[in-house]
């Protein structure tokens, strides 16, 4: 079948803090013709309409923006009922909320169910990949991926190592975390839009042992992603010292066992003394600006601009449920909120560029999704800056600036503006 959108494409090809304004490409009345999944030709509306073949199917969002899907980098799927839960900072909210909640994901009728309403829930709010932790049992990573799979979406996923600090029901061993994270690996990486990622949780939860299979799981399977945590709480990272008493610092705990590499993306990444940072940049490593989460759980501020330029590649999540917005919008709020603390500035156009192909590149993923390119899939969000009275009575005095309207967007948006979600060119938005 063949589709086109219609409306106003607007596309990232670099970044707007590098490149300016070559950074992107906007099209005020553009289309994209996609077949099989695939974007085919993007151009002016009325170039595209009229190679149409006859029996295409044109969906006209014609004043609507049309963008690359947006893409989360580090979220829980088994914290979907830990989302909004009150008082605690990491260490005592992890013990509180999130491991007496995802003891129950041993139940694979109860992780297919959240599953499906997890992935129900990133359609809706626009977001078409996200690189995923499950909890430790393997049934839930199965579950996770048997609905990613079913819904044809670009997922990279994987079951949590952990085999300390964590209830009995909530750990497995060096052996048994190795074995069964490398079952998944083979059962599911590269299978149709799927991924692996091998997600030893932090240096709290694993035994160095458990580390070192982790880190030689990473070393056979070189193209598969890694994500853990990195430095987000002061009690977390002085916990981790006192484990680790050998290794120079919290980075190095993962660095010795060859966990930092280009495919590997670090939550939180706040509190990194200047080492750390170098060996981050030289490493090709990921840093996950997670800034709901920070300021939910007290955690501190991201250092955005530092970590940029020091040549760390940076990324944006929402890191639900520490986090508490599946919405990227919302995310990109909260990020700009954050980075003002800091006298940091985060204009439109670099968050809307992050949410798409700054993500993308963060996962590596650039020759896949990311941009409204002819070759690349087309994964879409259709975005409505006048979902709210309260946007439509602020867009009166847009007039035409499409940076204003990205910064409405990122500041009052959410899954109300999200008109629609293509995921392999197929509508995926939840009525
Ligand atoms: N560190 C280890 N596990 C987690 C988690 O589930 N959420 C957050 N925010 N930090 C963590
Ligand atoms: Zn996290």
């Amino acid at each position: 079948m063949t589709r086109i959108l219609r409306g106003r494409l607007l596309s990232f090809k670099d970044s707007p803090r590098r490149a300016g304004a070559a950074a992107y490409r906007y099209l005020e009345d553009g289309a994209l013709r996609i077949e099989a999944g695939c974007i085919v030709e993007v151009g002016e509306a009325r170039d595209i309409m009229a190679r149409a073949p006859a029996q295409a199917v044109v969906d006209d969002h014609s004043g609507r923006l049309i963008l690359p899907g947006f893409i989360d980098t580090h979220i829980h799927y088994p914290q979907t009922r830990v989302i909004g839960s009150y008082g605690e900072q990491l260490l005592e909210w992890l013990q509180k909320y999130t491991f007496v909640e995802e003891q129950k994901f041993a139940d694979p009728a109860r992780a297919a169910a959240v599953a499906s309403f997890f992935l129900d829930e990133l359609a809706r709010q626009g977001t078409t990949t996200a690189m995923v932790y499950c909890a430790v049992q393997p049934e839930s990573a199965e579950a996770f991926f048997t609905e990613a799979e079913r819904r044809n979406a670009r997922m990279i996923a994987g079951k949590v190592m952990m085999d300390r600090n964590a209830p009995p029901a909530l750990t497995d061993d060096p052996q048994r975390g190795y074995d069964e994270s490398k079952a998944l690996l083979t059962k599911w990486h590269g299978r149709g839009r799927l991924g692996y990622a091998i997600s030893p949780r932090f240096a709290i939860t694993s035994t160095p042992a458990q580390l070192e299979a982790a880190g030689a799981l990473a070393r056979e399977f070189p193209d598969a992603h890694v994500q853990t945590h990195l430095s987000e709480n002061a009690a977390e990272i002085a916990m981790t010292k006192s484990l680790y008493p050998e290794a120079r610092d919290y980075l190095d705990v993962y660095e010795r066992v060859g966990l930092v590499g280009p495919k590997s993306v670090f939550g939180h990444c706040i509190h990194l003394e200047p080492r750390e940072i170098a060996s981050l940049a030289r490493h090709r490593g990921v840093a996950a600006f997670c800034p709901t989460s920070n300021l939910f759980l007290g955690s501190g501020l991201f250092d955005e601009a530092g970590l940029d330029a020091a040549g760390v590649r940076v990324a944006l999540a929402t890191d639900v449920g520490a986090g508490t917005s599946y919405s990227m919008l919302q995310t990109a709020n909260e990020a700009y909120k954050a980075l003002q603390l800091r006298r940091q500035s985060w204009p439109a156009l670099q968050a809307f560029y992050q949410l798409t192909q700054g993500n993308a590149r963060a996962l590596g993923l650039e020759d896949r999704i990311g941009a409204l390119e002819p070759g690349l899939e087309a994964d879409i969000v259709v975005l409505n800056s006048r979902a709210t009275p309260a946007m439509a009575h602020r867009m009166e005095s847009v007039d035409g600036d499409l940076k204003e309207e990205l910064f409405v967007l990122m500041t009052m948006g959410d899954d109300r503006s999200v008109a629609q979600t293509y995921v392999a060119g197929e509508k995926a938005k939840p009525d």
